[in-house]
């Protein structure tokens, strides 16, 4: 009897390790970031979603992201405070604007080996960098609805295809599967004294 007891407690400490834990542990500068992550990835995703609605061969939505989706992006800075940046990159980009830089590539290959060894946690990951910005990357995964422009090229829509190649001749992002790391979008904030 005793025995179960102490198991029941420590499975429910787990849980409330899992769900509670990171948020209240995430130092004022994290949340900042992610909050204005969050109001990147909302507006995008909303659009996104309104375009693939719309139209589910993908067309309208493809069209949006490589004609709009910066002019949001842009629309969206504006509410940010003066020196902060929230971007888009990854390991294997589509477009050459959005390679990462040295730092970015670190983290993006320390996420990647944590895929990899199957040891990855969705949290955020926090630089402090040299000229004392700090960066804060969320991961982003591979949702089913991403495939449709980041998957398999033999199951795209040949539309969708050719409005890619068009636009991003040095693609390389295509091949990717449901649930994969498909690369981080990154709040980098000043240095406040
Ligand atoms: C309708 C097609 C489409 C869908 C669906 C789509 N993307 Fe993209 N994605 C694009 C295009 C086009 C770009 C290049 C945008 C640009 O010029 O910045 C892009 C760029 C990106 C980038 C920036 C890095 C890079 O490769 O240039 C990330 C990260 C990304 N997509 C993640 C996702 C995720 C995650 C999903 C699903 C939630 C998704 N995308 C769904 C078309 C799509």
């Amino acid at each position: 009897m005793k025995k179960i007891t102490v198991i029941s407690l420590l499975a429910v400490t787990a849980i409330y390790a899992v769900n509670k834990e990171p948020k209240k542990e995430m130092p004022p500068i994290v949340k900042e970031g992610v909050g204005y992550i969050k109001m990147m990835g909302k507006e995008l995703k909303m659009n996104m979603k309104k375009h693939m609605k719309a139209d589910k061969s993908g067309v309208a939505a493809a069209k949006f992201c490589s004609q709009k989706a910066t002019t949001i992006a842009q629309e969206v800075s504006k509410k940010y405070p003066k020196g902060v940046r929230v971007y888009r990159t990854s390991l294997k980009v589509r477009s050459d604007a959005n390679k990462p830089d040295e730092t970015d590539k670190k983290v993006l290959e320390n996420l990647q080996k944590e895929m990899d060894s199957k040891t990855f946690v969705k949290k955020p990951t926090v630089v402090k960098l040299e000229d004392g910005k700090t960066r804060v990357y969320v991961p982003l995964l591979v949702e089913k609805a991403c495939v449709k422009c980041h998957g398999d090229t033999s199951k795209m829509n040949p539309e969708v295809k050719k409005i890619i190649n068009e636009r991003y001749p040095n693609d390389k992002a295509i091949g990717f599967k449901e649930g994969d790391l498909r690369g981080v979008i990154v709040a980098e904030m000043p240095n406040k004294k």
